[in-house]
């Protein structure tokens, strides 16, 4: 049976559907001291999928709950999924005193589950934090599909090295154009993001944005200011997790994007397509 954490509820419902596994049924409540309980009455399985996406605190909480109460129900196997994975990019301690955040929520993920699949996390290797097996699962290609079909030359482009492979992914998608990457530097006391451009020429091109994640949405604006000065005809912003966080929005009307569309690995209005299928060939 599928069970899904309150934040990855139509992740769950189409990993249901493309898998033919029961969606079980689910309750989640909160007592007046403010602790939550998630539970699964009615659970029968002897192979549980807990789906949930750790985007707050409590979500990481409801998710071990969640794999606790069914083994209490008698689940035999239990399969994580973490269609985002929260804390994924605190990877390393990046200055002295720091903890390796993601290394800490896989260990503790680990202890109630026999197998974990994560889609797109920032590096990949954080699967090697988990203590059981743990797989990447690249959903990339599914970016193409809301992309208009008439786009002029387009230029996939990454905002830095790092996601070039998810751009090049989403070119292949999509069946023809190029792929480029811009240089970042982020500034990590004021959070502000300066893009040294590529050489790749832009004007009168369709550009699609390919990233990761888009969380403050500073990365995509930045890159959509110098696209936009040196000519490009429309800005796609396509990510896997549309975190979106705050103002992000807003930051990319101003920068003058023409859309942004999204997987539902974190649910949000612009998820137009469905990472789940990617996860359901996994499981
Ligand atoms: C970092 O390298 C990631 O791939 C994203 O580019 C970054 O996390 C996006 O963050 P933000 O939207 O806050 O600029």
């Amino acid at each position: 049976m599928i069970v899904s954490g309150s934040t990855s509820q139509a992740f769950a419902a189409a990993l249901a559907e493309a898998t033919g596994r029961e969606l079980a049924a689910v309750e989640y409540d909160r007592f007046p001291d403010g602790e939550l309980q998630a539970a699964v009455p009615g659970f029968a399985a002897d192979d549980a999928v807990v789906v949930g996406s750790t985007v707050s605190s409590d979500a990481h909480l409801e998710l071990l709950q969640l794999q606790d109460a069914v083994r209490e129900a008698g689940a035999g196997e239990v399969t994580t999924v973490l269609p985002y994975m929260g804390y994924a990019r605190q990877d390393r301690a990046f200055t002295a005193g720091e903890p390796v955040s993601s290394r800490a929520v896989a260990r503790a993920v680990s202890t109630g589950t026999d197998r974990v699949l994560t889609v797109n996390p920032h590096e990949t290797a954080v699967c090697d934090f988990f203590t059981v097996p743990a797989e990447a699962v690249d959903a990339a290609g599914r970016l193409a599909e809301p992309l208009p079909s008439d786009l002029a030359d387009p230029l996939f482009l990454s905002p830095d090295e790092g996601a070039v492979d998810l751009a090049a992914t989403t070119r292949d998608a999509y069946g023809r154009g190029a792929t480029d990457y811009f240089e970042k530097e982020r500034d990590y006391d004021t959070g502000e993001v300066e893009i040294e451009p590529s050489d790749a020429v832009v004007t009168d091109r369709d550009v699609v944005l390919v990233d990761d994640i888009v969380a403050t949405g500073s990365t995509m604006a930045e890159s959509i200011d110098v696209l936009t000065d040196r000519g490009a005809a429309r800005v796609f912003v396509t990510c896997v997790h549309p975190m979106l966080a705050a103002n992000a929005r807003t930051k990319l009307e101003r920068a003058g994007i023409t859309a942004v569309f999204g997987t539902d690995t974190i649910e949000r209005q612009v998820s137009a397509v469905s990472a789940a299928p990617a996860v359901a060939d996994r499981l």
